[in-house]
């Protein structure tokens, strides 16, 4: 299987994301879930993790906090999407596994450098302080890391959290830089592919109808997460953001985009954190990134129903 580390701030989405890895043990060795502050603080994406590990039947699985606070801002979190939780919904446990000792940063470069070069994939699902935090203070593990897939930014879709800007970079624009500078290959999922990936009714009963406590879960999550975009945007459903990352690691084949160049906006008030792809190949500045804009939402649903199945 090949080795990941999913960066993430729970969220209904992230969770549903983490159950997907977990579930798929035969392409996915899970190396360590790192926390960061994003959806909600980081006091509640940690044990959001936690929570979700234990629901998959994996209290095994090494859950780190990592940074509570944008490089350099202030943390702008999304409770008008997810609830004051980060996981609203269903009534959930107190998590009984431990939280790891240490920092998800310190995890981050420690893994880096211990596994062989090009094994370690990253999967960002929030915003991306944890990793540009690792690759500042120890540039030596950036050519060390086999691939980022990451959730985060837009093109057609523009933003969700300004006209002009998606979350997860909107929060810490200036680590968005530093990791699509990094010369890591990066795949990007952004809102030009999640805002197709939308639940509906037949969709989320397929969930409720797996029968597990798992399948309930991810079912109650949708409601709630559902009621935001209904509400907001008159849409049928809601977009599952982030198991587009994991399943793009399962299923690559269900996605399609571009290399392109992608700048991350840091200096304007007006478009903080817009992704500026270059879509159409209009400057001369090089390609870093797959930025992706189409997914087979019928094979992804497909996909997300039998392997949560498995829980
Ligand atoms: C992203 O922001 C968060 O609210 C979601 O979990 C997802 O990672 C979507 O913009
Ligand atoms: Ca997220």
């Amino acid at each position: 299987p090949r080795n990941i580390i999913i960066d993430t701030d729970p969220g209904q989405d992230d969770a549903v994301a983490i159950l997907l890895a977990l579930a798929s043990p035969e392409e996915l060795e899970v190396l360590g879930v790192t926390a960061v502050a994003g959806n909600v603080p980081l006091a509640l994406t940690e044990k959001n993790a936690r929570i979700v590990c234990e629901l998959a039947g994996r209290p095994d699985v090494k859950v780190f906090a990592g940074c509570d606070a944008p490089m350099n801002r202030k943390l702008v979190t999304a409770e008008h999407v997810h609830g004051k939780t980060g996981l609203d919904g269903p009534v959930m446990p107190e998590p009984t596994m431990p939280l790891q000792q240490g920092h998800a940063v310190d995890f981050i470069i420690e893994t880096l450098r211990a596994e062989p070069a090009g094994t370690v994939t990253l999967c960002p699902l929030g915003p991306l302080t944890n990793i540009a935090t690792a690759f500042e203070r120890a540039p030596d593990i950036v050519e060390r890391v086999q691939e980022i897939v990451l959730m985060g930014g837009a093109y057609f879709e523009v933003g969700n959290i300004t006209p002009a800007a998606e979350f997860n970079i909107y929060v810490d624009p200036e680590a968005a830089k530093i990791v699509f500078a990094s010369g890591v290959p990066i795949v990007v999922m952004p809102l030009d592919v999640t805002h197709k990936a939308l639940t509906n009714r037949v969709r989320v009963e397929a969930f409720r109808d797996l029968g597990s406590e798992a399948g309930r879960m991810v079912a109650e999550w949708t409601d709630f997460f559902e009621r935001f975009d209904k509400e907001k945007y008159g849409s049928e459903g809601a977009p599952l953001h982030d198991p587009c990352v994991i399943a793009y690691l399962l299923k690559p084949e269900l996605f399609s985009g571009r290399h392109v160049n992608v700048e991350v906006e840091t200096g304007s008030e007006l478009t903080l954190g817009m992704t500026v792809a270059d879509w159409w190949g209009v400057t001369d500045r090089a390609p870093n990134a797959t930025f992706m804009d189409d997914v087979d939402a019928d094979g992804f649903f497909a996909l997300l129903t039998q392997r949560i199945g498995r829980l």
